[in-house]
């Protein structure tokens, strides 16, 4: 047993978890009255921030989408790019999350980076990428990952680990025989933001927050504070 389930048994649940540190940090600064009229270039500096201090998978982010029972669902994905059009990630098409878009194309994106006490919510409509740049990104995965691709089962259940595995071992040696072979679903999708917030850990729990809003996904942003 580590020294913190030790110290999780000997108290409630409820001490524990309030004898946890929060923004430790140490945390960045940010003065909303000198951010830039659009959100893409103060996110980037905001990530690059992050992985120059060291925050491990600062470009790992939450998707949150709506189920199809109308639901919130959310998991964790790598960023692949940001550019001016938005926020792009992957996904097999066919997966939880591929049919909850397919579904219904909005979801939402949030970073957190400790060190910083920073926090990112980004939220918008998701549209699929055409393939030859959804195939470009699955070719410049290992070849681990695109076998797992190539299965096409993810999320549904597994009935023993040794029949993933032979599956696997199948998928990589088809990978092997045919180098440039994709999986049409594997999909690159771009979040197109119409809400970008910008959130600043404060140790006197003064954070400061700034939010971009544009209801129009191509039209200009307005910058607006919040409330902490
Ligand atoms: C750090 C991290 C990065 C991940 N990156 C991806 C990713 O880029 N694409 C992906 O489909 N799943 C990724 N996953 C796995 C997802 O969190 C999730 O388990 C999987 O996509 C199934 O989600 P779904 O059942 O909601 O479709 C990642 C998980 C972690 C913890």
């Amino acid at each position: 047993m580590g020294a913190d389930n030790g110290a999780r048994k000997a108290g409630s649940v409820r001490e524990w978890l309030r004898g946890l540190e929060v923004f430790a940090g140490p945390l960045a600064q940010f003065d909303p009255a000198g951010a830039p009229a659009e959100p893409v270039g103060l996110f980037l500096d905001w990530l690059s921030e992050a992985v120059a201090a060291g925050v491990p998978d600062a470009h790992a982010m939450t998707l949150s989408t709506v189920g199809e029972d109308a639901g919130p669902d959310a998991r964790v994905l790598i960023l692949k790019n940001v550019d001016s059009e938005g926020w792009q990630f992957a996904a097999h098409a066919n997966s939880p999350k591929g049919r909850q878009l397919a579904d219904r194309p909005r979801a939402a994106l949030t970073f957190y980076w400790p060190l910083q006490g920073r926090q990112v919510r980004v939220r918008g409509t998701v549209k699929p990428e055409p393939p030859e740049r959804s195939a470009a990104d699955l070719l410049a995965r290992a070849p681990s990952a695109r076998a797992e691709v190539l299965l096409g089962r993810q999320s549904s259940h597994l009935d023993s680990p040794e029949e993933r595995d032979g599956a696997l071992r199948a998928a990589l040696a088809r990978i092997e025989s045919e180098p440039e072979l994709v999986s049409a679903e594997w999909t690159l999708y771009t979040l197109v933001p119409t809400e970008t917030e910008f959130w600043q850990a404060d140790k006197d729990r003064v954070h400061d927050r700034l939010r971009y809003e544009r209801p129009d996904p191509h039209g200009p942003w307005t910058r607006h504070l919040l409330w902490p």
